[in-house]
């Protein structure tokens, strides 16, 4: 089973943006299911460390975009991304000292609240909103 699923209020509706979300749930849900058959720690953290990888290219994706695009509220969005990088590099310190369990329980999900139910309805939304009205000017 996926640990977390992509439903609409995931879809931004901007295909670049969406695509690239949607690889990393993948590899957050190969990381959930390695924890849960008590793969090795080295896999678990390689995983994550993919997904940082991937978050920190996608974030450099739509900032580049932003600028592009000359979009009003860039700054704060990138202050997200900022924060939101922070969040997930703390996470992978805790990850080489702790339990995978532990983490996988408590910092994990509280990066994902912040990321994907947060960010990517709001903050993405209305930069793909922005993008889509402004290719329609
Ligand atoms: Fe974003
Ligand atoms: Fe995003």
């Amino acid at each position: 089973m996926d640990w977390i699923a992509l439903d609409e209020r995931q879809q931004t509706g901007y295909t670049p943006i969406d695509e690239d979300h949607e690889q990393v749930v993948e590899l957050i849900n190969e990381l959930a299911r390695a924890i849960t058959q008590h793969q090795s720690k080295a896999v678990c953290t390689e995983l994550l460390e993919r997904i940082i990888q991937n978050t920190k290219a996608h974030f450099a994706r739509e900032n580049r975009l932003m600028a592009e695009v000359h979009y009003p509220r860039a700054e704060g969005h990138m202050a997200q991304h900022a924060r939101l990088l922070d969040e997930a590099l703390a996470l992978k310190r805790w990850f080489e000292t702790a339990s995978v369990e532990s983490v996988m329980s408590v910092s994990l999900l509280h990066f994902l609240e912040n990321w994907w139910t947060e960010h990517i309805p709001t903050s993405d939304q209305a930069l793909s909103d922005f993008i889509a009205s402004a290719k329609s000017r």
